[in-house]
């Protein structure tokens, strides 16, 4: 597709399924020299190979690494596999959640198990790679996985959109903080994205068709299109980029 990313390293969680696995075969297929793909599972929940076997088919190295990016350790842990490559260039850090019942009154257990995952994950696995970043001198890249949820509230994803919207704030303040460093930091914002998170959450499901007839593009994303936008929020391309949230929604959060 193309060599933005030439020589890279990049991990991305969360990348068995989904816009993570999409985002990893996107990098590999924008010339990344390693991708470490990170998850809980290795297996896709939509079925199909392991990401990691087929970007080795691509002629790309890549290896798995399971990690639970709740738990910090397992974030540091993450980060120390990218020094067999050298070092992470580009850090995703897309796995999250969404609840199958999410209003107002959404169970305690289920907000902290998301909190745990949508943004405590984000930040660890931020911590853990701006420390290597820093200590091997790399200006690199982290991205943070946002959502449409997380620019505009919405009554069937409270819990959701709360970890969204802090994903979008915490990219700012890390770029903030980074900056001096040479670190970027954005996140991207998918609007409806095809995927099993979409089609296993019966109330997002539900809403999905409404979503579409309002989307000015008329159709769903795939996750490639988060995959390109990612490549290029990864890249030496969008250099002068960071603090953003890239819409990557076909214009839906753009219209009334
Ligand atoms: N699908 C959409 O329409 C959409 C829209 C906006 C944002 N997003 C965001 O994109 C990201 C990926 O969503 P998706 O639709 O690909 O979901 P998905 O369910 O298809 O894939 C998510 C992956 O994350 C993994 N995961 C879950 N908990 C984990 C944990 N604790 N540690 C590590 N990995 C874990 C899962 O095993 C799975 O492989 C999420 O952050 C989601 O909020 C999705």
């Amino acid at each position: 597709m193309s060599d933005i990313l030439s020589g890279k390293t990049v991990i991305v969680t969360g990348a068995a399924s989904g816009i993570g696995r999409a985002i990893a075969l996107g990098v590999a297929g924008h010339g990344a020299g390693a991708v470490i793909v990170s998850d809980i599972q290795a297996e896709p929940r939509e079925g199909g190979r392991p990401t990691a076997e087929l970007i080795r088919d691509l002629g790309v190295q890549s290896r798995f690494v399971r990690a639970d990016v709740s738990k910090r350790a397992d974030n540091d842990g993450l980060v120390g596999a990218a020094q067999e490559f050298g070092g992470v260039d580009v850090m995703v850090l897309n796995a999250g959640i969404s609840l199958r019942a999410d209003g107002f009154d959404v169970a305690e257990d289920d907000y902290r198990r998301l909190m745990s995952i949508n943004l405590d994950g984000p930040l660890f696995g931020a911590q853990a790679a701006a420390r290597q970043m820093k200590a091997l001198g790399k200006a690199g890249s982290i991205v943070l996985m946002g959502s449409m949820g997380g620019l505009a509230g919405a009554g069937i994803t409270v819990a959701y959109s709360t970890s969204k919207g802090g994903v979008t704030l915490m990219a700012k303040a890390l770029a903030d903080a980074l900056g001096p460093d040479g670190i970027r930091v954005n996140a991207v914002a998918p609007g409806t994205i095809d995927t099993e998170l979409l089609r296993s959450t019966p109330p997002i499901a539900a809403a999905a068709e409404g979503f579409r007839q309002r989307t000015p593009l008329r159709r769903l994303g795939q996750p490639s299109e988060v995959g390109d936008a990612v490549a290029f929020l990864g890249s030496d391309l969008s250099s002068y980029i960071t603090g953003i949230a890239l819409q990557v929604d076909g214009g839906l959060l753009s219209v009334i």
